[in-house]
């Protein structure tokens, strides 16, 4: 069993997972309306990762018997200025969730609940990743504002967050999307 402070951390967390899934889908809207459809694709699919990071949360507390309580969530942001916008957002968001999930492992260990604490490590390597991806995104679109066609080149050349699925990630309720 994870100590009740961890669990109810988690699911603050699957809130925060599920608000960054919902936030990308708007992102991806606001790129698929001007037909930029790389990175529309880029945004569905992430929102697709930040469902399945809440979904692996949720399979966890089920597998240590904890309590689940599937949240409701904010509205995400819909009204971008530029098309730099959203990616500045999506930064900016991944910062944040690097410092949540930080501040879950340090529950964690102060409770000297260690199985919660080997859980989280997966989500920090994953936010090194996600952070560097979006900060790289957001240089591209910067540099490339008179020309978004090379930011849709870009994302087709290099396939953004586009890895290989990963066989160390902690499985997802449902099974991962
Ligand atoms: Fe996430
Ligand atoms: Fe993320």
């Amino acid at each position: 069993m994870a100590a009740a402070r961890f669990v109810e951390r988690l699911n603050d967390q699957i809130a925060n997972e599920f608000a960054a899934s919902q936030q990308y889908i708007a992102n991806a809207i606001y790129y698929d309306a001007q037909t930029l459809p790389r990175l529309a694709t880029f945004f569905y699919a992430q929102a697709v990762e930040e469902r399945n990071h809440a979904m692996m949360m949720i399979q966890y507390l089920l597998d240590v018997d904890g309590d689940v309580a599937i949240p409701g969530v904010a509205a995400p942001e819909t009204g971008f200025a530029d098309a730099v916008a959203p990616v500045a957002l999506a930064l900016e968001q991944e910062q944040r969730v690097s410092d949540q999930i930080a501040a879950l492992m340090g529950v964690a260990r102060e409770e000297g609940d260690f199985l919660s604490e080997q859980f989280t490590q997966w989500f920090l390597k994953e936010q090194v990743e996600e952070v560097a991806t979006m900060s790289s995104l957001l240089t591209v679109i910067n540099r490339s504002t008179e020309t978004l066609m090379a930011v849709e080149d870009y994302l087709a050349r290099e396939g953004g967050s586009d890895r290989a699925a990963d066989p160390t990630a902690p499985p997802a309720a449902g099974g991962a999307l």
